[in-house]
């Protein structure tokens, strides 16, 4: 693995985590790792580290075994085609991060049969935490052992079929977004009954990491948790109740919906 040598084509938020995840896992060397994008001084605190940083897309295939194409989806089209040649001549592993691009349609595009994956990882690969979900075609199993390591030192992962992508896009990456949301409203209690908002973002986020800890480590049902801080009459269970009452479940669950019926279209 150390001496794969890994492009991302455009490298942009998702690009970079996935960088700086690499990086500190040390699972790949920095100079074997190149990053592209038009504009190249964001990537500037990367060449530092050892990065290859460039705008030339060709050159960056050329040199790759893996190549992560990280680019909003509307340029996955024109920048697969513009390199053919070079992913004909290459044959590199192609992973797709792009939410909603097919795998059909990297096949039509490349005119090629390369070993195709698609990630839907999310930002939490900066910090090695992130849940990836997989699906592939034409890949042997070297190349998916390959895949899964990488994307298993920025966090877990998860191989799903592939029309679940965007349900897990939903539910992985923007899932994201409604925790740190959720947080923020526990926040704002936390400083309504007293504490600075200091105090209340550290006690927050661990009870947060906490729980989340208490699910992954006993594999426990949510509710068997929860029924153990829930003393009769007291001032959990009231608490929860009055959260339900004002739609808390039912207004998580119609915003997940809504996400993937957005996503959907
Ligand atoms: N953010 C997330 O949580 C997340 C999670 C899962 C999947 N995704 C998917 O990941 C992809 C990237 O998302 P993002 O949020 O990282 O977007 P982003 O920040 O816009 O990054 C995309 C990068 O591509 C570069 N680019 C555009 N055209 C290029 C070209 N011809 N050659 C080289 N680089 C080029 C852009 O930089 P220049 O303009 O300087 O070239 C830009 O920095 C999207 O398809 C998204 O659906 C995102």
């Amino acid at each position: 693995m150390k001496d794969l040598k890994i492009s991302i084509i455009g490298c942009g938020n998702l690009g970079l985590s996935i960088i700086q995840g690499l990086l500190e896992s040390g699972i790949i060397s920095a100079s074997n790792l190149t990053a592209t994008k038009r504009n190249l001084n964001p990537l500037s605190p990367l060449k530092e580290k050892g990065v290859q940083i460039t705008s030339d897309n060709k050159q960056a295939v050329l040199t790759a075994d893996m190549v992560i194409l990280a680019v909003k989806p509307y340029n996955v089209q024109p920048i697969l085609e513009s390199l053919k040649p070079e992913l004909k001549e290459k044959k590199p592993i192609l992973i797709s991060v792009a939410t909603g691009i097919t795998i059909q349609e990297i096949k039509d595009w490349t005119a090629l049969d390369l070993p195709i994956f698609r990630a839907m990882p999310n930002t939490a690969t900066d910090v090695k935490q992130s849940i990836t979900s997989i699906c592939l075609q034409g890949a042997n199993k070297k190349e998916e052992d390959l895949v899964s390591q990488l994307f298993k030192s920025l966090g877990e992962v998860v191989y799903i079929p592939e029309d679940l992508m965007e349900a897990a896009t939903v539910l992985g990456a923007c899932g994201i977004a409604y925790v740190m949301r959720f947080i923020r409203a526990m926040i704002q209690g936390g400083i309504q009954i007293g504490f600075d908002a200091n105090t209340a973002s550290t006690i927050v986020n661990h009870a947060v990491k906490g729980a989340s800890e208490l699910l992954i480590t006993r594999g426990e049902h949510p509710e068997f948790e929860i029924d153990k801080v829930t003393t009769p009459k007291g001032c959990t269970i009231t608490g929860l109740n009055e959260m339900e009452h004002n739609g808390f479940s039912s207004s998580l669950i119609k915003g997940i919906v809504s996400s993937y019926q957005k996503i959907e279209k």
